[in-house]
């Protein structure tokens, strides 16, 4: 992590006069395998969880069928709430754009033979949504410079199966839904997330593969979500639960990573320069950053050469601006049984560092770096563990309990406001590339606010045909899909906000 992943002052300053120091070590438990108790959760909807479905159905909705040659955009827009498109085999150079409620946008293969989206690697996004109850489903996406499938502040979808390959900064993006499921999808060469779930609650990501990608699965600034049965592999960093300082939501908590392979995450990192996962150090499995509640339970995590799950606070993380609105500190990780192996067998200076302060050899499964507090872990002496005599014994050790956090019924569709529809804009869209006072893909919002002040026209018009402006940054994609007010609604939101 360009260095900042702790110095050896701090090292000592953390771990100094801990049990390692003291001379004493503790007996060599392991405990047997069989379950006990269960995590509670940090959410229970009703007694009778959801069965696993997300969007609503509709009554009476009609079938349309888009051929090749044709355009899924015309469907869309012929569409009514409830009707299904189906788009057959064939090549569809475009971007559809879905902003009403209830469409399912479905894919026929036949014989092998996909529906493709072609970005030709000049368009920006393949499928962007702001509609509730969505569906978008076998879809073959490649090529597209920003997002494969992109959700605006839609409620209630459901991404699944899709097959995407290089299309640039996020693969599959939901920002700001609850109640959203992304499950069989296989997502490979992407820039930042393959899977990018963002300031969104009550969230299922299972049964996908993701792999030469910089971050496999990233759960940020959510909360209850699970993540389990996903083959992450060959990525810089498998699964991530971050919080990202600066975004207007400050929080990520009840974070279920189960039941996963996590395998040879030691692609080298090719993420933007300065972006947050650019400072993910190749070789790390598991990553928990400053988020709380997160639940690892019976991964197999082998392979990754810096370490299999790794826990840092935000002091210790690069390319992270301070925020103080966020909670720096993971609270309340708890690592269950896991099957590690061949972790850690390359690993980077400042673990080597930590490390040496507590006199541990061998290569490092798991690593706490910074401060953490009231952690647990289950059975720690079948790994080499780093940074962990804060971490008790944890009082459960499965989620059992806890099929799904989806709630029972779709949640209502978000009403907007027409005083809301710069916020709302602001969140569902800015806020996937800027933050307020970090570089996250685009420059800081405080930035952005010194040089638009008292021009909130200005800035409308820039960001409809936005224009290359600084050597170290990417395009930034126009947006000139959102109406002239929506714009304007959006730009003068931006200049307001203070976190
Ligand atoms: C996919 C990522 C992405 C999204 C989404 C995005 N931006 Fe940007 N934005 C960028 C990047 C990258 C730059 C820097 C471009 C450059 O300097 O060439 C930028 C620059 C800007 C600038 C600086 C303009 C200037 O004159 O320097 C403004 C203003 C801006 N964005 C507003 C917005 C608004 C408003 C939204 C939401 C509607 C938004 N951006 C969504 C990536 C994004």
């Amino acid at each position: 992590m360009n260095g900042k992943l702790i110095g050896a002052v701090l090292v000592v300053a953390a771990f100094g006069g801990g049990l390692y120091l003291g001379g004493q070590r503790e007996a060599t438990v392991i405990t047997d395998g069989a379950k006990g108790e269960s995590y509670s959760g940090g959410f229970r909807a009703t007694e009778d969880l959801g069965a696993g479905t997300a969007a609503a159905v509709y009554e009476g909705g009609e079938v349309r069928i888009v051929r090749d040659g044709e355009s899924i955009q015309e469907a869309v827009n012929a569409a009514n709430p409830g009707d299904t498109i189906r788009v057959m085999p064939g090549t569809y150079t475009e971007t559809v754009y879905i902003d009403k409620d209830g469409i399912r946008l479905i894919g026929v293969i036949e014989e092998g033979a996909w529906p493709t989206l072609e970005g030709e690697r000049r368009l920006n996004d393949a499928v962007l949504y702001s509609g509730n109850n969505i569906v978008v489903e076998n879809l073959k996406i490649v090529h597209y410079k920003g997002n494969a499938i992109m959700g605006q502040a839609g409620n209630n979808f459901e991404i699944r199966n899709n097959l995407i390959v290089d299309t640039g900064v996020y693969g599959v993006f939901p920002q700001l839904g609850q109640n959203g499921i992304v499950e069989g999808n296989i997502i490979s060469g992407i820039e930042d997330a393959a899977i990018y779930v963002g300031m969104s609650d009550n969230i299922h990501v299972a049964h996908n593969e993701v792999f030469d990608s910089v971050a496999g699965i990233e759960i940020e600034n959510s909360r209850h979500a699970i993540v389990e049965n996903n083959y992450v592999h060959d990525n810089t960093g498998g699964i991530l639960a971050f919080i990202t300082p600066g975004l207007p939501i400050k929080t990520t908590r009840d974070v279920i990573i189960r039941n996963n392979f996590v395998v040879n995450n030691n692609t080298a990192n090719f993420g933007a320069p300065g972006s947050t996962v650019s400072g993910i150090p190749a070789g790390t499995g598991v990553l928990v950053m400053a988020a709380d509640e997160v639940v690892i339970e019976d991964n197999i995590i082998t392979g990754n050469k810096t370490a299999g799950i790794l826990v840092v606070d935000h002091a210790n993380a690069a390319n992270v601006t301070i925020d103080p609105e966020s909670d720096p500190t993971p609270d309340r990780v708890a690592i269950l049984d896991n099957f590690m192996m061949n972790n850690g067998y390359d690993t980077i200076d400042e673990i080597k560092a930590l490390m040496l302060t507590e006199l541990k050899t061998g290569n490092p499964d798991i690593v706490r770096a910074g401060a953490a507090r009231d952690g647990c872990i289950v059975n720690r002496h079948r790994y080499t563990v780093v940074g962990m005599g804060n971490f008790s014994d944890c009082e459960f050790d499965n989620t059992d309990n806890i099929d799904t956090y989806l709630l029972p019924e779709p949640v209502a569709a978000r009403e907007i406001d027409q005083s809301e529809q710069g916020k709302i804009t602001y969140l569902g869209i800015c806020t996937g590339c800027h933050t307020y006072t970090g570089r996250m893909i685009g420059p800081p919002v405080q930035v952005i606010q010194a040089m638009y002040m008292d021009n909130p026209e200005g800035l409308a018009e820039y960001i409809a045909q936005p224009v290359k402006k600084r050597q170290d940054y990417p395009e930034m994609p126009p947006q000139d899909y959102l109406s002239e007010e929506v714009r304007l609604a959006v730009a003068e939101y931006m200049l307001s906000v203070s976190n």
